[in-house]
C-alpha cells in the first residue's frame, strides 16, 4: 500500500511545483486548482539519469575546439521567420510554436519544409493530427514539394524517437506535442506529465544528434501553451502566433530565444497559396482606418528592431448603470484605467461617470509604455468628440502625475512615420535632443498632458 503511494506524484501544471499529494492550491505560484497526477517518482528518476548519461558523453572541450558546422544556422528563406529566429534555424535547437487552433501554425510549418527542402535538407514532418491525404491537401495549397520532405503520421514518441535515431535528418517538425505520447508513461496524449516527458526526450534527440526540432504546442484559454509552464524553460525559442482569426494576418512573436534578441515579430497574411509575408506591417495595419472621426489615432510602438504603427481607438460614452464599464482589447487593462485616473485628476476630465472601450485595430497587442500618449489622446478625442487630423502621429510614455516622459528610438519611431507619409509627430519633450532629422515633419514636443491641444 505505502509502496504504492509513493509512487504517484501530483504537480503543479502552472509552475511546476512537485508534491506527493494532491493540494487545491499550489504552494510554488499560489494558483488554485493546478495539480495534475503525474509520473511515479521511480520512472522520474529514471528520466534524470537517462538526461545525465547523455551530458557524460559529450566531451569537456575548451571553447575555441569546439567544432561548428559551417553555416551555424540554417536559413528557411521565409524572411519574417529568419528574423523572429535570429537568423535563421539553429543546428540542434528546440523550438515551440504556439497559438490557438486553426491560426496557421502546421501550415507555416509545412512551408518552413518546402523551402527548407527546396534548399536541399532533409526534413521529417511529423503529424500526430492529421492523416497523409488531409497534409498532402494542405501542400498542394501551398505548392510543389521535392522529395527531400518525408510525411509520416505517427503519435508514439517511441516510433518517432527511433526514427529519428536512424534517419537522422536534419529538420524535424512534430505537430503537436500534444498529441505525442510514450508508453512507459500510463496518462494520456496532452496530460502534463505527457507533454513534458516528450518534451525532454525531443530536446534529448536534438542536442545529441544536432537535429532542428519544431514543435507545435496548443494554446489554453488563457493563452499560454498547454501543459506545464517549464515546456517554455525547457525549449530554446517559444515562438507565438496571435492575430485575429477573422482578420487575414497573423503575426509571429518570439517570446524567448536562446540564440537571439526577443520581442521581433514577423507579420504574415493568411491567402490561398498559405501565408504570405507582409513587407511593410504598418501600412497594413493602419489600411482602411477611419478618417476624421472622433477617438482614433495613430501610435508607435517598437517591436524588436522595428517600428510598427498602430491605431487606437477610443469609445467614450456616459454610464447607463451606476458602474461605469471599462474594456480594453490589445492593450493592458489596467494601464488604460491607471490613465483616465491620471486623466481624471490632472485636466480633470470627468470619466467617472463614463463607461469606456479601448481597442487597438487588427488584434495586435501591444506592450510598450510608448503608446501611452496614444491612448490617453484617444480617449480625450473621443470624450470631446473631436477628430484627431489623421497624418498626425503620437507617442510618448505617461506618468503618475500627467508628465510625458522621454522613450527610446524616437529618431527611428519620427523617420518612419515620414515614410509613412505623415506630417505632424506630437512627442515627448525630452526627446527633442535625441532627434536630429525631423525628416520634414512638424515636431510638436509636450512635457505634460496639460498641454495637450485637440
Ligand atoms: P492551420 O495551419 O491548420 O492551423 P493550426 O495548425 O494552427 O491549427 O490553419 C488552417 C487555417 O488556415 C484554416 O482556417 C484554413 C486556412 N488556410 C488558408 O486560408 N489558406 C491556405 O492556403 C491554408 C493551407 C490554410
Ligand atoms: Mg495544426
Amino acid at each position: 500500500m505505502s509502496k504504492d503511494k509513493v509512487k504517484t506524484v501530483f504537480f503543479c501544471t502552472q509552475c511546476g511545483y512537485e508534491s506527493p499529494k494532491w493540494m487545491g492550491q499550489c504552494p510554488g505560484c499560489k494558483e488554485w486548482n493546478t495539480f495534475k497526477e503525474g509520473l511515479n517518482e521511480k520512472q522520474s528518476r529514471h528520466e534524470g539519469r537517462t538526461l545525465r548519461t547523455g551530458i557524460e558523453n559529450a566531451r569537456i572541450v575548451p571553447v575555441p575546439n569546439v567544432e561548428i558546422r559551417k553555416e551555424d544556422k540554417i536559413k528557411t528563406n521565409i524572411g519574417e521567420l529568419d528574423r523572429v529566429l535570429g537568423g535563421g534555424i539553429v543546428w540542434g535547437s528546440l523550438t515551440l510554436i504556439g497559438g490557438d487552433p486553426g491560426i496557421g501554425k502546421s501550415t507555416l510549418l509545412l512551408q518552413v519544409c518546402k523551402a527548407l527542402g527546396d534548399a536541399g535538407k532533409d526534413v521529417l514532418y511529423i503529424s500526430g493530427e492529421e492523416s497523409l491525404g488531409q497534409i498532402k491537401m494542405r501542400a498542394d495549397r501551398i505548392g510543389t514539394f521535392t522529395e527531400n520532405v518525408k510525411l509520416y503520421c505517427e503519435t508514439c514518441l517511441d516510433d518517432v524517437k527511433e526514427v529519428i535515431e536512424e534517419r537522422k535528418p536534419d529538420v524535424v517538425v512534430i505537430d503537436s506535442i500534444q498529441t505525442m505520447y510514450l508508453e512507459e508513461i500510463g496518462s494520456a496524449p496532452g496530460s502534463v506529465a505527457q507533454v513534458r516527458e516528450a518534451t525532454g526526450v525531443l530536446m534529448k534527440l536534438a542536442k545529441v544528434l544536432g537535429v532542428s526540432v519544431f514543435i507545435v504546442g496548443h494554446v489554453t484559454k488563457d493563452g499560454n501553451v498547454a501543459g506545464p509552464k517549464m515546456l517554455e524553460h525547457m525549449v530554446d525559442t517559444v515562438l507565438y502566433f496571435e492575430g485575429d482569426r477573422h482578420a487575414s494576418y497573423r503575426i509571429l512573436r518570439g517570446v524567448k530565444n536562446r540564440f537571439g534578441s526577443t520581442n521581433e515579430i514577423g507579420v504574415f497574411e493568411m491567402q490561398n497559396q498559405g501565408l504570405v509575408e507582409v513587407a511593410n506591417p504598418s501600412e497594413f495595419m493602419l489600411s482602411g482606418r477611419p478618417l476624421n472621426t472622433g477617438g482614433c489615432v495613430v501610435s508607435c510602438s517598437m517591436e524588436g528592431s522595428r517600428p510598427i504603427f498602430i491605431e487606437i481607438q477610443a469609445l467614450v460614452t456616459p454610464t447607463n448603470f451606476g458602474i461605469p464599464r471599462r474594456q480594453s482589447t490589445g492593450v493592458d487593462y489596467n494601464r488604460v484605467n491607471l490613465l483616465m485616473a491620471v486623466l481624471e485628476k490632472k485636466i480633470g476630465l470627468p470619466l467617472g461617470n463614463c463607461d469606456a472601450y479601448v481597442n487597438v485595430a487588427g488584434g495586435i497587442k501591444v506592450s510598450e509604455p510608448a503608446v501611452d500618449l496614444g491612448l490617453v489622446m484617444a480617449i480625450v478625442s473621443s470624450f470631446h468628440n473631436k477628430p484627431i487630423s489623421e497624418d498626425t502621429t503620437v507617442f510618448g510614455e505617461v506618468g503618475l502625475s500627467g508628465e510625458v516622459r522621454a522613450i527610446a528610438q524616437a529618431q527611428s519611431r519620427v523617420s518612419e512615420a515620414a515614410k509613412l507619409g505623415f506630417k505632424k509627430c506630437i512627442l515627448p519633450a525630452s526627446c527633442r535632443k535625441t532627434i536630429n532629422d525631423s525628416a520634414g515633419m512638424e515636431l510638436v514636443y509636450i512635457d505634460n498632458i496639460k498641454d495637450l491641444k485637440l
